[in-house]
């Protein structure tokens, strides 16, 4: 499907759902004074510290400190991308989802894709019953040797394609196996099964559709793998293998393995390491890496040793730096030359390979081990050369305390004084915070998780005509910005006003404020708020005038600076 959202729609979700039905028909609600609480979803816990706030839309857990509204919680507790949540939820109400400009379209290709999975599915159930027939012993052998039991072949839903040129054809609908890139069709238009006497793996997406298939031959004959093709439901750089069956035995697997072949994955489960996926034949991508993080706060990519893994693990590890938040983590770990997880796992044991996985590099180690060697580091030259290789790369990192630590590490290894280290518009960024001596986080985290969570009060500070420009003091930005995105969408609550933040670098401090506990009685938001940013304003002006004052009596001030100082003076808070 195509078309983006319109945001006016989900506006409008947001209004009509109750995040209290929502997250009760996952996780039973109980009544508890103003909140209804649960044990948290997100974490194991004894006595519940989950709570849903029906007027301002939003949950939060003050175990584990998760917290968002019912888009939030629908991509969380069922890990889904943001389309598809509010999707979920358009179903949960009961409306269709909408598009800018796809419409007529849109319910064309829904119903063409759902075609596809069906047959798709159907084609796995025959690939899988030709294991019982007479031809499929030759597959099922070749599990035996490969040691695969029945239990595993099973759970990854493995089959056989029989050796007839028509297998599929004469039983399936003709256009429908094309669409879904089961056949090959020739120049003349006639057409013929793509995999024949093959081992065939089902690729599944994570919603247990089955949208294509990889398959081996039992033999040395080339090709090894076949794969499907692209199709409109199958995109190679997007799927992993063994995700699905993954998150049917785990749904928080904590870490998740990255390998290169169907059989790694496959070799590992029959192990017992149920924690491995596989890239589709295709470099790992950003869009995968973003995938698998929302199931795993850790990543490891697993290569061989060889040249060709060496490669593809750097290209992994660049791909990972932009989706390296702070909480993410990537590790890289090289097998030795000519093991594969597969031979790995069976030479040395599970122990053996937990050992090895444990001991992967992290990635800010194998970035600056990865780059020093090709450069010097004994020469001034050469670190500069190391500076300049490693800065493009350095700047795709999120902004937050990991790309703050990466750059120092540059700046300790080339041993150079780092002037002007890049950083993206933070919020409460930490050298703002040190600026202003005497730190008052509670202060400014109260005002700002005061107006996110009763977004009206906007009209306090727009009434009174304050403007906070002339103030410096850390989170300023941030509330700038908090009061005139309010201004400019008008949310109704915090869960709306959730929804305009999501996917900026402000949207996890949002969240966070969001669900902050403030202890405010009914109807006392107004004054509690009008209290806490005035005590905030005077407390910034005095500072801003004492450091000024300061430097007046030590060297003199400046003009702006005596302009400043004039204004701060005359100013009535
Ligand atoms: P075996 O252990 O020999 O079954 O294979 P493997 O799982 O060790 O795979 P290998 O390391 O040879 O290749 C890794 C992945 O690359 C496979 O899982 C396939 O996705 C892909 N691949 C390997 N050989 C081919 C091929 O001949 N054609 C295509 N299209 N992909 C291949
Ligand atoms: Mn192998």
């Amino acid at each position: 499907m195509s078309g983006r959202i319109p945001r006016q729609f989900i506006d409008d979700l947001l209004v009509r759902v109750d995040i209290v039905d929502l997250v009760d028909t996952h996780v039973p609600l109980k009544k508890a004074g103003n909140n209804f609480v649960a044990r948290c979803p997100f974490h194991n816990e004894k006595t519940p510290s989950f709570s849903v706030n029906r007027t301002r839309q939003m949950y939060h857990c003050f175990g584990c400190g998760a917290s968002g509204n019912a888009i939030s919680f629908l991509m969380d507790y069922s890990h889904l991308g943001f389309v598809e949540a509010v999707e979920d939820l358009a179903a949960f109400v009961g409306v269709d989802v909408p598009r800018e400009e796809a419409g007529d379209f849109v319910s064309a290709d829904k119903e063409d894709a759902s075609r596809l999975y069906s047959v798709l599915e159907a084609v796995q159930l025959f690939y899988a019953e030709q294991l019982r027939s007479e031809e499929g012993q030759v597959a099922v052998t070749y599990l035996k040797e490969r040691g695969v039991s029945g239990e595993i072949a099973r759970d990854f839903g493995l089959g056989y394609a029989p050796k007839s040129w028509d297998a599929l054809v004469s039983r399936f609908d003709r256009q429908s196996l094309v669409d879904a890139g089961m056949l090959v069709v020739r120049e003349d238009g006639k057409v013929y099964d793509r995999f024949r006497g093959r081992l065939m793996f089902p690729i599944r997406d994570k919603r247990s559709r089955v949208i294509g298939f990889g398959g081996r031959v039992l033999d040395d004959s080339l090709p090894k793998y076949l794969n499907s093709p692209e199709t409109s439901v199958f995109s190679k750089g997007k799927e992993l293998y063994g995700l699905c069956e993954l998150l049917q035995k785990k749904t928080k697997p904590g870490r998740i393995l990255i390998v290169e072949g169907y059989m790694d994955v496959i070799a590992l489960a029959q192990y017992g390491v149920d924690n491995a996926v596989a890239a589709l034949g295709t470099a790992t991508s950003k869009a995968q890496l973003d995938l698998l993080f929302r199931f795993a706060p850790e990543l490891v990519l697993c290569f061989d040793g060889d040249n060709a893994g060496r490669q593809a693990a750097w290209k992994a590890a660049e791909a990972s730096l932009p989706c390296l938040r702070d909480g993410r983590q990537v590790k890289i770990m090289l097998l030795p030359q000519g093991q594969d997880p597969d031979s790995l796992i069976r030479a040395e044991g599970l122990s053996g390979f937990q050992a090895r996985v444990n001991d992967a590099d992290v990635l800010s180690d194998y970035f600056f081990d990865y780059l020093a060697g090709e450069s010097d580091l004994a020469t001034i030259e050469g670190r500069s050369q190391l500076m300049a290789l490693a800065k493009p790369h350095l700047e795709k990192i999120p902004a937050g305390f990991f790309r703050d630590m990466m750059w120092r590490r540059l700046s300790e290894i080339t041993a150079a004084r780092i002037m002007d280290v890049p950083q993206k518009k933070a919020t409460l960024k930490p050298s703002q915070a040190k600026k202003t001596s005497l730190q008052r986080p509670s202060l400014v985290r109260r005002v700002l998780a005061l107006l996110i969570q009763y977004p009206n009060l906007q009209q306090v500070v727009s009434r009174q005509g304050l403007s906070l420009d002339r103030f410096e003091f850390a989170g300023r930005d941030l509330l700038v910005d908090v009061l005139q995105t309010i201004a400019l969408e008008k949310p109704e609550n915090a869960a709306m006003l959730l929804e305009v933040y999501r996917g900026s670098t402000n949207e996890k401090t949002v969240t966070v404020l969001a669900g902050m506990v403030l202890d405010v009685p009914d109807g006392g938001e107004e004054a509690e708020f009008s209290g806490a940013l005035m005590q905030l304003l005077r407390q910034a002006r005095q500072e801003q005038l004492s450091g000024l004052l300061a430097k007046e009596s030590r060297e003199g001030l400046g003009f702006e600076e005596k302009q400043l100082l004039r204004t701060l003076l005359k100013e009535r808070l």
